[in-house]
């Protein structure tokens, strides 16, 4: 299968300046991953593990003080293959919206609050096509149309929708100009869980009738079993596991894995689900060794010390503990 999009040995870090003291937050340590074309890819883990980083990363946006310390990321568009961090601001230009689109954290307050959202659309595909007012106003309308949104959206202010409205909207902003990588962070976020299935929804639709590839960043593995093909689980700036949806649910190697899986909430269980004991630990100065050994049932005393490697057990399945060995060849 083709990939989209290759990251490898990614770490990027936040480096700051406070009193005269340096402080570094590893927040993506050492991640590779390769997103395939037209696919689902859903990442996900608890807060703070870094998904919003690597999503920046994958994004190409690295600004202070966020820098790249180590690592290569390449984009392979149709005819086009681009080294993301040399591309000139230029080849951003070019390719940032029409090529690799994203939805920030907290997007329902990216439209412009004081622009009625005709304006916002008018303005945005103004800026990457040479079109005037009527021809912008058409495609919005059709696209809205596609979407199934109503028309009357256009006509007003970002505060006159609901919540799950702005974030449809913001959604169709994002995808207006037919993006072949979507890269989307927490978008169900922060809505309640009807409007969650409505937005996730929008998402696979766009994503099927463009022949798109989808990045999902979510905390919830519920959107991600209902979203995603692959899922990739951060931990504190690593990837653990990595594997189909459906083998990661039936078959998580990864006790943190397996813990974000059983925390979860099941149909008809009214029992408390446990969830995983303690917190994930700061990035400026993550333990040694495995990263979870601190909240690891089966940690054992190399774990104290050695990194585990992410190794492959079959089928693209992929996974960092010493619990599990490599694929027999
Ligand atoms: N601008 C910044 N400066 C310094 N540290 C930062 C900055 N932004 C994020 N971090 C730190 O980087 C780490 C990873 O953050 P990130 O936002 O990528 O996590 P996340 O998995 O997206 O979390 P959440 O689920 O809460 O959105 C965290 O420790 C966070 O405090
Ligand atoms: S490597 Fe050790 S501490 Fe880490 S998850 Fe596996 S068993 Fe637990
Ligand atoms: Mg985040």
């Amino acid at each position: 299968m083709s990939m989209i999009a290759e990251a490898k040995h990614l770490k990027a870090y936040y480096i700051t300046q406070s009193y005269g003291v340096e402080r570094t937050v590893k927040a993506v340590d050492d991640i590779s991953i390769g997103i395939r074309e037209k696919e689902v890819l859903g990442i996900a883990g608890e807060s703070g593990c870094g998904k919003s980083t690597l999503l920046k990363v994958l994004l190409g946006a690295i600004d202070p003080p966020l820098r790249i310390i180590d690592g290569t990321m390449q984009y392979e568009f149709a005819q086009d293959s681009y080294n993301v961090f040399s591309m000139s601001k230029d080849e951003i230009k070019q390719t940032r919206w029409t090529q690799v689109s994203y939805i920030p954290q907290g997007s329902m307050h990216v439209l412009n609050p004081v622009r009625r959202v005709s304006d916002t659309f008018h303005d945005f595909i103004a800026t990457h096509r040479d079109l005037g007012r009527s021809e912008t106003a058409k495609l919005a309308r059709d696209y809205l149309q596609k979407l199934g949104l109503p028309e009357q959206v256009m006509s007003v202010y970002p505060h006159q929708l609901s919540g799950g409205m702005r974030q449809r909207v913001t959604i169709a902003l994002a995808t207006i100009l037919s993006p072949k990588l979507v890269l989307a962070d927490e978008p169900t976020t922060a809505l309640d869980v009807l409007v969650q299935r409505g937005v996730v929804q929008l998402l696979k639709e766009i994503q099927q009738r463009e022949g798109s590839t989808l990045v999902l960043v979510s905390h919830d593995m519920g959107v991600h079993a209902n979203l995603a093909d692959r899922i990739a689980i951060l931990y504190a700036g690593k990837l653990v596991e990595e594997a189909e949806t459906q083998r990661i649910f039936k078959t998580p190697q990864h006790p943190y894995t397996q813990y974000l899986i059983e925390s979860l909430p099941r149909l008809g269980d009214k029992t408390e689900r446990s969830s995983i004991p303690g917190r994930p630990p700061a990035l400026d100065n993550p333990p040694e060794g495995c990263r979870f050994h601190p909240r690891c049932p089966h940690a054992m005393d190399v774990c104290t010390k050695e990194v585990p490697p992410l190794v492959n057990i079959g089928d693209g399945h992929k996974t960092a503990c010493f619990l599990v060995s490599e694929e027999k060849k």
